[in-house]
């Protein structure tokens, strides 16, 4: 393979290797951690102030990043609160408001892998370092930036964000009644009580969680290993394409297939008459990294996301509007812009046709779709949460669909 680093710069580690999952000196990876953050990522009780008073408690990270949708949301806008049902099944909630519902106008990424991500969010807005080193000046008072002063890294800073965006934290019963007491004084033994149970210590458990959420069991990552019968003669085919004729290396790389760097394809913001219009969204939705830094040479860009576990969804780059890992590819191979918005000077150098031919789109396709799938993300959820809630969410559309019990 001619990836610089060889096989070894694109291995996985394993979920329980600790010390090889990449990890913020600020927020040393344990065990126990990682325990707490898995049932706070998965626990609706947590969501006590959302926007839609009606939806309380009934949401999770989970609600918009589960196991069956790689982690994503599976839906080209998610819901949290105002919203009901669980995975790909789940709608807007007639009892909310549009103006109360949680969504944003960018597709969910996905959480597997993003210990390989030093910055968060398509336009990489949050955490303190790496490619935000500088960007101080930006971290505005009153903004979620502002948590980037927590001089965290972007896993860490994101969760607490999310926590505050979301409406989620720790009620003094929660914590008190449940064995969530146990978790924190083990997770989190030398903080002060006044910070012990709250949203600062809530995001280092999630985001040591997330962390370990790797898709270690993929075909490829089994090949890498040394499995020479983990992949079939066209994902294998496929491979070679990635890292040669089609270049996807040059963008895609490390661990987790991404990399750091922002670039502009011309892809489509969301849109769709299905699209729940959103009050003062920031300006990323549209500019990308350039939305963040005001930069004019990051007008557009988007950073590069992680490729595993893609098969099957049907809302793919920034705005959900390609509806296949095969359209994806198709669309990169033609290198012809949709959004019109996007002057072709922005647009990235590498963007331009590969002149693959239609069997080398089928074997790249089989490539990311089957031997970066990793088949068995369920073994990242709790068996079940400490408040005893139906979860990823326990609004009643869900208790039925999940076959939860009343509680
Ligand atoms: C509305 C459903 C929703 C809920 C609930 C939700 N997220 Fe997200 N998440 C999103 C969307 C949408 C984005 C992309 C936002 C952007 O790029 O600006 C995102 C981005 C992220 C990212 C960044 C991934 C990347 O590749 O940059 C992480 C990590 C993440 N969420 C974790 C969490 C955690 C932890 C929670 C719970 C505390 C949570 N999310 C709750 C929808 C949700
Ligand atoms: C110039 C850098 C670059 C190159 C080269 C590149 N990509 Fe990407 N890729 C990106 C960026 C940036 C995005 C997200 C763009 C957006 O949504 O606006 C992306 C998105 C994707 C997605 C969608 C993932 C998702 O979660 O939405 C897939 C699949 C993908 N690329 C596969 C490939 C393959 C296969 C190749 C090689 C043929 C390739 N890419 C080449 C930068 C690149």
């Amino acid at each position: 393979m001619s990836e610089p680093g060889g096989i070894a710069s694109l291995m996985l580690p394993r979920s329980d290797e600790l010390e090889h999952i990449p990890q913020d000196s600020a927020n040393p990876l344990t065990a126990a951690k990682v325990e707490l953050g898995r049932y706070l990522f998965f626990d609706p009780a947590i969501s006590f102030d959302p926007a839609c008073k009606a939806a309380a408690r009934t949401f999770s990270c989970a609600t918009c990043h589960f196991a069956d949708a790689g982690f994503q949301a599976g839906r080209k806008q998610a819901i949290a609160s105002g919203g009901r049902g669980h995975g790909f099944r789940r709608e807007k909630h007639p009892m909310c408001d549009s103006t109360e519902v949680d969504v944003q106008l960018l597709r969910t990424p996905s959480i597997v892998n993003c210990a390989y991500q030093e910055v968060q969010l398509w336009s990489g807005k949050l955490g303190c370092c790496g490619p935000n080193k500088g960007t101080d000046s930006l971290w505005k008072k009153g903004s979620f930036m502002e948590l980037n002063r927590l001089a965290m890294a972007g896993v860490e800073t994101q969760a607490r964000v999310a926590l505050e965006a979301h409406g989620m934290r720790m009620d003094p019963n929660l914590v008190t009644e449940t064995k969530y007491l146990d978790l924190f004084n083990a997770a989190f033994s030398d903080v002060t009580p006044e910070l012990k149970y709250r949203r600062f210590s809530m995001a280092k458990a999630i985001a040591a969680y997330e962390r370990t959420v790797l898709t270690n069991e993929a075909p490829f990552q089994k090949w890498l290993r040394g499995d020479r019968s983990a992949l079939t003669k066209d994902q294998r085919w496929g491979a070679y394409i990635f890292f040669g004729k089609g270049g996807c290396n040059n963008c895609h790389r490390g661990p987790a297939l991404n990399s750091m760097t922002f670039h502009a394809l011309g892809i489509k913001d969301m849109s769709g008459n299905d699209v729940i219009p959103k009050k003062n969204a920031p300006e990323d939705i549209m500019f990308g990294r350039g939305g963040f830094t005001h930069r004019e040479e990051d007008m557009y860009k988007f950073k590069v996301p992680q490729l595993y576990n893609l098969k099957g969804l049907k809302f793919l780059g920034h705005g959900g509007g390609l509806s296949s890992v095969e359209a994806v590819i198709r669309y990169i191979n033609n290198a012809v812009a949709e959004n019109s918005s996007v002057d072709q000077k922005y647009l990235s150098p590498y963007f331009r046709p590969l002149h693959l031919t239609e069997k080398e789109i089928k074997a790249l396709t089989t490539f990311v779709e089957d031997a970066l799938f990793d088949p068995s993300l369920h073994r990242y959820e709790p068996g079940n949460v400490p408040s005893g809630f139906c979860f990823p969410n326990a609004d009643k559309m869900s208790r039925e669909q999940l076959r939860c019990s009343e509680q």
